[in-house]
């Protein structure tokens, strides 16, 4: 390829994602569009294609722009929530389908798959790493959707996007990705093989904490994909146009930001493996960790900003770690630019399979060595 016909990377397409410029005042930075309705034409109709606000949003359909760049995909839809898109698929589904699904991933999202029967589907839930026991879960002329998360909360269990891809098309099956917590920065699952690649745009795409959104990417254009889309509409659960600019605006620097919290996070990983008050640390570019091959082959420049760390003297030492740390801040969620420590258990509740001495660490952008001391100071007073 020469140096004409080089595509532009995604780097210079999210630093430059300002679409059009705008012709009043040649504004370097789009306007929001805010608008809810449109006017027709004289001649009845609407030429420009924007009839309604649930549906037509130029500031949202700017920022889908940018995350179809970003995933390599055909195309990409923005939803008010991670949750509205998942849950999105599997609304638009058109018949009663059995599911296969990771064992490990999203409680919130696991939660919602528990009671799909009423959706008139089924699902078996399976350690997705293991690629014997997805086979053995296929339900041959019944199994029509996969929903894998890699690396998958909050233990980064790591699944073979391509190998899982192969089984599911083998059964004419759709294999579905939430990919949150790797970012397209580090694994793009459709070229992997993956159809549709999910994310809670709400964590490293937006980055900045102040944005609730979710993302759905696909390889190629299709029948569910339309379904999708009208459901969408119909449920009116597309992303507004003042979160549709913010996420744009993160979007643009997703690349400094993930590669930076992923180097911050690696070093942190091996600077506490071997602390003695902990009995495990939890992060997929460690050697000891299960899935460090497939990472290796599957993840590229990095390996996220997340990790666990699972305290040697149980759940009351782990909360009591939470709680006196200065630096990390006690909360859920991730992918911000501030660093997060969390007590999964706590917040999953009664029936979670989250080891209770697990604290989940969400690595933003202080300085490494501010953020190891601070850890470091409150797990020398556990140990
Ligand atoms: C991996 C993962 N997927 C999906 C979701 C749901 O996204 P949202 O909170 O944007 O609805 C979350 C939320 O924490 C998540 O961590």
């Amino acid at each position: 390829m020469d140096d004409q016909t080089r595509p532009a990377s995604v780097q210079t397409i999210a630093a430059q994602a300002f679409a059009a410029q705008e012709r009043i005042t040649n504004a370097v930075i789009p306007p929001i569009h805010m608008s809810a309705t449109f006017l027709r034409d004289a001649d009845n109709g609407y030429a420009k294609g924007y009839v309604y606000g649930r549906t037509d949003n130029l500031s949202v359909q700017q920022a889908e722009r940018l995350m179809t760049s970003l995933e390599g995909a055909d195309e990409a839809l923005l939803f008010g929530s991670g949750m509205a898109a998942a849950t999105a698929i599997f609304l638009a589904l058109d018949k009663p389908v059995h599911i296969v699904a990771s064992q490990v991933m999203y409680w919130g999202f696991r939660s919602w798959l528990r009671q799909i029967s009423r959706y008139g589907h089924s699902v078996t839930f399976v350690e997705t790493s293991d690629l014997d026991a997805v086979r053995a879960a296929v339900r041959p002329g019944e199994t029509g959707l996969f929903w894998i998360e890699t690396p998958s909360n909050p233990l980064w269990t790591i699944t073979d996007v391509a190998a899982v891809a192969e089984i599911a098309h083998a059964c004419d099956a759709v294999l579905c990705v939430d990919s949150t917590v790797a970012t397209p920065i580090f694994t793009r699952p459709l070229a992997l093989g993956a159809d549709i690649v999910m994310h809670s745009a709400t964590k490293y795409l937006n980055g900045h904490s102040d944005v609730i959104a979710g993302a759905l990417c696909v390889a190629r254009q299709d029948h569910l994909w339309e379904r999708i889309r009208r459901t969408r509409g119909q449920l009116g659960s597309a992303l507004g146009g003042f979160e549709a600019w913010l996420l744009m605006r993160g979007m643009r620097t997703l690349d400094v930001r993930v590669r930076r919290q992923a180097q911050t996070a690696a070093s942190l990983a091996a600077r506490l493996s071997g602390h003695p008050a902990l009995s495990a640390v939890l992060y997929p570019g460690l050697e000891q960790h299960a899935g460090h091959a497939v990472a290796l082959r599957q993840m590229t420049g990095g390996f996220g900003g997340m990790l666990s760390i699972r305290v040697e003297n149980g759940e009351l030492a782990a909360i009591a770690v939470a709680a006196s740390v200065q630096l990390w801040k006690r909360a859920t969620s991730f992918g911000g630019i501030e660093s997060l420590i969390e007590h999964r258990a706590s917040i999953e509740g009664e029936g979670s399979p989250c080891p209770g001495d697990l604290l989940r660490l969400s690595v933003g952008l202080e300085n490494a060595d501010d953020l190891y001391l601070d850890l470091k100071r409150a797990l020398d007073v556990a140990a």
